[in-house]
């Protein structure tokens, strides 16, 4: 499957003006479509709300939120705004509280969809011909398939490996020799210790370009896997509700944040607490409005997702900065509010750490304690690691504000991610 016609560089090509256009004619069609749906028919009638008399496009902040709990109500088909027959393929998010919300795609949002990662894939230097490894699961979870498909449509040749069976991961690394890597960065890591348990130095390999994302990272990871590969790491965003990976996407010859592909979907800043939308530039939460999706519309959706608005570098199509953490990540620490991204960077401020971590959240009396383990780099001895540990925990102290007591471990002790990695296990309540 090729991108046929699809707009890889709509970025480049549409003036601000002609985006501002093409996002009103698509987003009132999508609300004229979204009222094929039971939910958005009754909450738009019971707000009076007309969709063919949309008139601009700042007009969308007075129409209902959807947030994942809707979505959860209308498991499993109730979101859907076509008959069901005409669902080509069904995903499912990560869901980490049981039920998970099912998302629907026709034939036409899957060819959206892979020209969309396809887009991403050029946008982060990706080239027809050149080999991609996906190395994201494979199944219900958004992230192997839509980059298959992405990859595919640009001209890719891809090696569908999935998350998992790092050994053969290094193997096809090796012998397939190809020049990018989709992966989330926790699993990069874990790649990288397998290369080198092999004796392989992973500068040496043949990958040039490594699209991390499902999951927050930082610039100090960015760095240390950019050191260890000698690739050029970029930053892709995407959730199952709204798409999947491909919503917004990081040039590489830039790396300055994501490009989030307006022509396909809407974004606002709202205040995470009190749904008002935010004024320019400021942080709060990203809500989406599909504007091309078919099978499964979705209106205002609340993704959690904390970041703000930056002007394009590259066109007319806004960034956003990269997602710090998601306001339901975020722990309460005695009263300081503490995201799992800010103890990374600290982490990877000391030479002596591996960027493998835990944090232990726990209430032995009153108070919250928070116990993070981490991991020695190889060949450092005991004196190194006590200082490190006292490295860390000053740093914790001074940047992020609270006490932490530090347990620095064996390389390899932290369990090792293949897809999103689990930075926290808080027995606060238990
Ligand atoms: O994670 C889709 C995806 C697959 C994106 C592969 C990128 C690459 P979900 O499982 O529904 O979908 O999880 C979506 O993951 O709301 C964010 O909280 C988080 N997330 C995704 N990309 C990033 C990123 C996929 N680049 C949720 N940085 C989102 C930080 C991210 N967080």
């Amino acid at each position: 499957m090729l991108a046929g016609d699809f707009d890889l560089d709509a970025n480049a090509r549409l003036s601000a003006r002609g985006l501002a256009e093409l996002q009103l004619e698509r987003l009132r069609q999508t609300l004229v479509r979204a009222r094929g749906n039971p939910f958005y028919r009754t909450a738009f009638a019971q707000a009076g709300l007309e969709p063919e008399r949309l008139d601009s496009l700042e007009a969308l902040a007075g129409y209902p939120f959807t947030v994942k709990d809707d979505l959860r109500a209308g498991y499993p088909y109730g979101f859907l705004a076509v008959p069901r027959e005409k669902v080509a393929r069904l995903h499912a998010s990560s869901g980490t509280t049981g039920q998970p919300t099912i998302v629907g795609y026709t034939g036409e949002d899957i060819a959206t969809w892979a020209g969309l990662v396809a887009r991403s894939i050029k946008a982060a230097g990706g080239a027809p011909g050149m080999i991609v490894q996906v190395a994201y699961g494979y199944g219900l979870f958004t992230g192997g398939l839509g980059a298959h498909y992405g990859a595919e449509a640009l001209g890719c040749t891809v090696i569908p490996m999935s998350g998992g069976q790092t050994e053969k991961q290094v193997q096809m690394i090796e012998d397939l020799r190809p020049d990018i890597l989709m992966v989330t960065p926790s699993y990069a890591l874990s790649l990288l210790d397998a290369l080198r348990a092999r004796g392989i130095d992973p500068a040496g390999t043949s990958l040039r370009i490594g699209i991390f994302g499902a999951e927050p990272w930082t610039e100090a990871m960015r760095a240390e896997i950019e050191g260890a590969f000698g690739l050029r790491a970029v930053d892709i965003y995407g959730l199952s509700e709204v798409m999947g990976p491909g919503v917004a996407q990081e040039y590489g010859d830039t790396q300055d944040g994501l490009t989030l592909w307006e022509d396909h979907f809407y974004p606002e800043i709202v205040d995470p607490e009190t749904g008002e939308p935010l004024p320019a530039g400021c942080e709060g939460e990203l809500v989406l409005t599909s504007l091309t999706r078919q099978a499964m519309p979705v209106i205002r959706y609340r993704t959690r997702d904390l970041t703000r608005l930056l002007p394009g570098t590259h066109g007319p199509m806004r960034r956003m900065a990269r997602i710090g953490g998601r306001s339901d990540d975020m722990m309460i620490v005695r009263g300081v509010n503490v995201f799992p991204s800010q103890i990374e960077a600290e982490i990877l401020k000391c030479r002596a750490l591996a960027p493998h971590f835990l944090i232990e959240l726990s209430r032995p009396g009153r108070l919250d304690e928070v116990r993070l383990r981490v991991e020695a780099r190889d060949g450092c001895g005991e004196a190194e690691r006590a200082a490190a540990a006292r490295e860390l925990a000053g740093h914790v102290k001074g940047c992020v504000g609270i006490s932490v007591s530090v347990q620095v471990g064996d390389p390899g002790t932290i369990e090792r991610s293949t897809g999103k990695a689990k930075r926290v296990d808080d027995r606060r309540g238990e």
